[in-house]
């Protein structure tokens, strides 16, 4: 068997969010969330899913070396089609734009109660998509990495989220609202990263520009109230 794999911190902080005892992780390309799942004993079983031959290829090479196939299923397909119904309790979809996640979770004939995403961008499309569709926000958390990635925990759930109580809608779908709730640093930097660079455009950008940086200011003012 092979040495436990280092994950970066962005899948460091999927894994430290999953625990289930069959976990689905889809566009899983190296399959190195999977194997940490299983050496770190957050989950029993995990099948891995992977749409293309040549990361299919890799995933089943580090499956096979890390002598864990007996608990690693890699299977090829696109999306959920692989999962049936009942067989994981959660799922992950980790280093993919936020549309593409949506499109993926969009056609899914069955999803699994639990899902941990990680979109490398506009975490609020799918913040606004668990709204819609009975999932909420238990968890959330930024790792450091190329940019700052959100991580986001759902579980199917009846009735509202009570996470976005009391808070400015859409800066809570934007930036997060236990981020927004704890004042993560990495959130308040990047708020006054946003802050910057939006009021600099201000003047020549559109309306985008002026929303965004109205949303910025509703998520400032916020913090300010519960400073
Ligand atoms: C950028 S990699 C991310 C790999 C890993 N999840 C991570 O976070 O490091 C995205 C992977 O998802 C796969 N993928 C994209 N769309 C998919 C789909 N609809 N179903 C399954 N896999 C998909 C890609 O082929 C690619 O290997």
């Amino acid at each position: 068997m092979t040495a436990p794999l280092k994950l970066d911190a962005r899948l460091h902080a999927v894994l430290s969010l999953t625990e289930a005892e069959v976990h689905a992780d889809i566009g899983t390309d190296h399959a190195a969330l999977p194997l940490a799942l299983i050496q770190s004993g957050r989950c029993e079983r995990v099948i891995a899913v992977e749409l293309k031959g040549g990361p299919l290829a890799l995933a089943r090479r580090a499956v096979a070396a890390s002598g864990l196939a007996n608990r690693i299923e890699v299977r090829q397909g696109d999306g959920f089609g692989p999962i049936l119904p009942g067989e994981v309790g959660s799922a992950s979809l980790c280093g993919l734009g936020a549309r593409t996640i949506l499109s993926i979770l969009e056609r899914a004939a069955w999803l699994p109660p639990m899902l941990i995403l990680q979109p490398n961008a506009e975490p609020e499309v799918l913040r606004g998509w668990a709204q819609a569709k009975g999932f909420h926000l238990n968890a959330e958390t930024l790792a450091e990495g190329f940019w700052r990635y959100p991580i986001l925990k759902f579980e199917q759930r009846d009735g509202l989220d009570p996470a976005y109580l009391n808070l400015p809608h859409a800066a809570a779908l934007r930036f997060g609202p236990h981020l927004l709730r704890r004042r993560d640093a990495g959130l308040l930097a990047e708020l006054e990263r946003q802050h910057g660079r939006l009021s600099h455009l201000y003047s020549t950008g559109g309306e985008r520009v002026q929303a965004d940086l109205q949303t910025v200011r509703d998520a400032l003012s916020w913090l300010q109230t519960i400073s």
